[in-house]
């Protein structure tokens, strides 16, 4: 599972090589990166099947809803059972496909996104590019102002890849702040008014959360305990733990909001030491 998080293009020659080599079928989570391409090809488009996410202030977005792209016939009857149910099964798998008698109930429930956001995520479409492109801009700006500061280490863009800019993701370096903990120096940030500066909250490593720790008082079915120790992947862990979040804007009038953030971080960095 691919996920292109903060519309960062993941590697995808070494991930589509990965899963050929251990016959891994490779899926893409491309709820950040709407439009972000690897070596000009859409993300998305590498694996059998795809998601994205339209929900509330995504790089494409329906207020709620998303959909699943894939060349996967036999996966999209399932897409279609999982999702919908009765007459876009009953039209759209053949009756003669084993799945069909399926069609009526689907899986039991109706998942399916709303015409209206449909709709609107259809048109919001249409500027795609250009918020994409203004994004690029700014995001380019924000990096080359960030480049030196201590502690805030821009992302290392590989040349394949074009970012949709979902958010800009810092890695903090406390070793060169004096130690200063990374709540802290958000704290000190949130205070010079940049007050959409984050750390990642649930977007998390997964296998921490108590669905996949604990299940068992939710889903009776599943045993406690049978998963990924909570500290099983130590590079995701340090990732999350290291993470800083910027909001990208899409627009050049608003390069002025991306000048003050990077402004803000330029001084809490070299104050650090006023801090401790
Ligand atoms: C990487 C990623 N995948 C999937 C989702 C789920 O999207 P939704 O809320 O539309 O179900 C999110 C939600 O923000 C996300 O950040």
């Amino acid at each position: 599972m691919a996920v292109h998080l903060w519309g960062l293009p993941e590697d995808m020659d070494a991930l589509v090589s990965f899963a050929e080599e251990h016959e891994l079928m490779l899926l893409e989570d491309g709820s950040h990166a709407h439009g972000a391409t690897w070596n000009h090809q859409r993300t998305g488009t590498f694996g059998t099947a795809s998601a994205f996410s339209l929900n509330g202030p995504k790089p494409l977005s329906a207020c709620e809803g998303g959909f699943v792209a894939t060349d996967d016939t036999e996966l999209y009857y399932r897409v279609l059972l999982h999702g919908q149910y009765n007459k876009r099964c009953r039209r759209e798998i053949p009756s003669t496909h084993p799945l069909a008698r399926f069609a009526v109930t689907g899986m039991g429930l109706k998942l399916r996104i709303h015409p209206l956001a449909a709709a609107l995520a259809r048109t919001q479409l249409t500027r795609l590019e250009d918020h994409l492109t203004g994004r690029q801009v700014v995001a380019a700006r924000m990096c080359a102002a960030l480049d030196g500061v201590p502690g805030i280490q821009p992302p290392d863009l590989p040349l394949a890849a074009r970012p949709a800019w979902y958010a800009l993701p810092l890695r903090y370096e406390p070793a060169e702040l004096g130690g200063l903990p990374i709540e802290q120096f958000l704290d000190a940030l949130l205070a010079e008014g940049a007050t959409e500066a984050d750390l990642p909250g649930s977007t998390c490593p997964l296998h921490t959360h108590p669905l996949f720790q604990t299940p068992q008082a939710l889903l009776p079915g599943y045993a406690d305990g049978q998963g990924q120790p909570a500290d099983g992947f130590p590079a995701a862990g340090y990732m999350h733990a290291t993470t800083l979040k910027l909001p990208v804007w899409h627009h050049e009038d608003d390069i002025h909001l991306a000048d003050a953030y990077t402004t803000a971080i330029t001084k809490v960095a070299t104050h650090a030491k006023d801090l401790q």
